[in-house]
């Protein structure tokens, strides 16, 4: 049960003071309810609440599938650079989103911004061995003893990193586009495993996280709303998370 200020607010409609004198002047109508004061308690799962005549749907949480482009820290606020939060638009600025992980500045593709506490702790913590998937762009040619080191798991001097899968779409004369896929997300992590087996990344593109997997249509720097569907492919419990957790 939700007063039904705190309900319009969570749902974006204005400061409570405003709210507050929507509901005065009676533009706010709740079914069921004869008079709509600020401090009623309405059943936010399944009242419903109209204001100026349109259906206002409770939600408390908003999950956005972000192609996150180059030149973007992954915070919420920074001193110096640019931040994701800033590509988010209006309509959702009152969710307070924040990423849910990190990718470089210099890194593209899939970021997923939420304003859903548990679930991203859920999803990020260190025993969930969520699988990332990226395309990376190398500097030189990968082969098998590079694949083998990716999925014996490498130490990087301050940790071990699990096995990786590493697999060439692409070896050229210049270099290598490989798909890498990891169960961690430590900082500059696919970066550094390149560079201990003597390669640079040239760029790096996040395609998938768990099972959802990034909507190519979305441009750089373009969001939206995932869907039901997607929001499942995004928590399911994968074999990794299991075994890890036995
Ligand atoms: N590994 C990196 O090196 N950078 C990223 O942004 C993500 C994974």
């Amino acid at each position: 049960m939700l007063r039904l200020d705190k309900y319009l607010s969570d749902c974006g409609v204005g400061t409570r003071s405003e709210i507050k004198k929507l509901i005065r002047s009676g533009a706010v109508r709740v079914d069921g309810v004869n008079k709509a004061t600020p401090d009623i308690k309405i059943d936010e799962t399944s009242a419903i609440v109209y204001l100026n005549g349109q259906i206002i749907k409770y939600r408390k949480y908003v999950y956005l599938m972000l192609n996150k482009p180059q030149g973007y820290v992954s915070a919420v606020r920074d001193n110096y650079y640019k931040t994701v939060a800033e590509l988010v638009p209006e309509e959702y600025k009152h969710f307070d989103v924040f990423p849910m992980g990190r990718l470089d500045i210099d890194t593209v593709g899939l970021l997923v911004l939420t304003n859903d506490g548990e679930m991203a702790h859920r999803l990020l913590s260190p025993t969930k061995h969520i699988p990332k998937k990226y395309i990376a762009e190398v500097d030189g040619r990968v082969g098998d003893s590079d694949i083998a080191c990716f999925k014996s798991g490498m130490d990087l001097g301050d940790f071990t990193a699990k096995p990786a899968e590493l697999r060439v779409i692409e070896n050229t004369d210049l270099g290598c586009v490989a798909e890498v896929t990891i169960a961690e997300g430590k900082f500059h992590q696919i970066k550094r495993m390149f560079e201990k087996v003597g390669k640079k990344v040239l760029s790096l593109k996040r395609i998938q996280m768990n099972n959802l997997v990034l909507d190519e249509t979305l441009k750089e720097g373009e969001l939206r709303e995932l869907t039901e569907n997607e929001l499942k492919l995004l928590s399911q419990e994968n074999k990794h998370t299991k075994e890890e957790n036995k």
